[in-house]
């Protein structure tokens, strides 16, 4: 029997490197964390919060995301969160999982640094143990605060260094360079942590030199803008700097205008090690595998292409490499008994 793309990406072993934990917060959830925590959203229904998601840009988005994560008080609540995500990337044959979460969202409303940690982190243990998705666990801070704010979390997170892998850099880009977080970084990875941040999404390709050059980065989180900058791409490939793309979020955010032109056949074709990743799949209209399907759809992917990216997303993940090479021969073989 022959497999479609459709069935063939379904079962395929994936990795997933950029998520925001708030951003798998499902509007449904939403309300009962809402309701248990006695908070009233603007919105009557979960139909009419999801009528709000039209977004021209990522500003747009990200004013609905933080007054989303408005509801979440209790470590309880940040387990619920991660839980319910964890069990949605289960079923689509997702084993590992590096993901972001935004501790100054919370504690800027009073919620403290550990209540946030401990309830994400309990689910992504319950999760490695229950459901076999291995994990890593990456603090962004917020560029659109100061240098100081970053500074602030940064010393939150030290006494817990052994539960947090990374730290990245998301919120607003534009106006907010990576090089404002240079000192900020530079202390992180001192202490250890690996280093990631957002940019080119809708920043210049200046930003993603900014991120190599200056805050040391080993990954690009989107990185979409590279390709106004042969240089730049030059690098990326030469120094096998992964980019995590993010198909479904460009969209939603008006950052390409159809997945039709979506370059990712061309930065494949330059040699650039790109992911596919769902962002914040609530909001955006899909988790991982429903990114893979619009962009194989878009692209008339082959199953040989889709291999290539399911590799990709372990090899560019922080898995060891005795694990990366296990998961590359499980996706050999998946290829092997489902090509035709
Ligand atoms: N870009 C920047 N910040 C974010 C994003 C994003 O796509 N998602 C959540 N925070
Ligand atoms: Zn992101």
């Amino acid at each position: 029997m022959e497999v479609s793309v459709t069935q063939f990406i379904k079962g395929l072993p994936k990795a997933e490197l950029h998520l925001h934990i708030e951003g798998s917060f499902e509007p449904k959830l939403m309300f009962e964390i809402a309701k248990r925590n006695g908070i009233k959203l603007p919105y009557t229904s979960v139909e009419e919060l999801q009528a709000a998601y039209q977004f021209n840009n990522l500003q747009e988005f990200l004013d609905i995301y933080y007054q989303g994560a408005q509801v979440l008080l209790h470590e309880q609540d940040f387990y619920d969160l991660t839980w319910a995500y964890l069990l949605k990337i289960h079923e689509q044959q997702v084993h590992h999982t590096e993901v972001f979460f935004d501790p100054q969202t919370h504690t800027d409303r009073g919620v403290a640094f550990d209540t946030v940690l401990d309830g994400i982190y309990r689910a992504l243990s319950d999760g490695e143990e229950k459901l076999g998705i291995s994990f890593r666990l990456i603090m962004c801070f917020l560029r659109h605060l100061p240098e100081s704010a970053a500074f602030k979390t940064l010393e939150s997170a030290l006494p817990h260094k052994d539960r947090i892998d990374g730290v990245g850099l998301d919120s607003s880009e534009v106006g907010h360079p990576p090089s404002k977080f240079e000192r900020v970084f530079e202390q992180a990875g001192l202490h250890g942590f690996r280093l990631v941040a957002h940019a080119g999404e809708e920043g210049p390709s200046d930003y993603i030199w900014e991120a190599i050059n200056r805050l040391h980065v080993i990954r690009i989180d989107h990185g979409n803008r590279c390709l106004d900058d042969d240089l730049l791409v030059k690098r990326l490939a030469s120094r096998k700097i992964p980019l995590t793309l993010c198909p479904l979020s460009n969209k939603a955010l008006q950052v390409i205008k159809n997945l039709n032109t979506y370059p990712l056949l061309a930065m494949m074709d330059h040699g650039l090690l790109v992911t596919l990743n769902s962002d914040d799949p609530a909001y955006f209209g899909g988790y991982l595998n429903e990114n893979y399907e619009a962009v194989a759809q878009a692209l008339s992917l082959t199953k040989p292409q889709l291999v290539t990216l399911a590799k990709n997303s372990f090899s560019a993940s922080w898995l060891s490499n005795p694990e990366k090479e296990q998961a590359l021969k499980r996706i050999d073989a998946y290829y092997d008994a489902h090509k035709h």
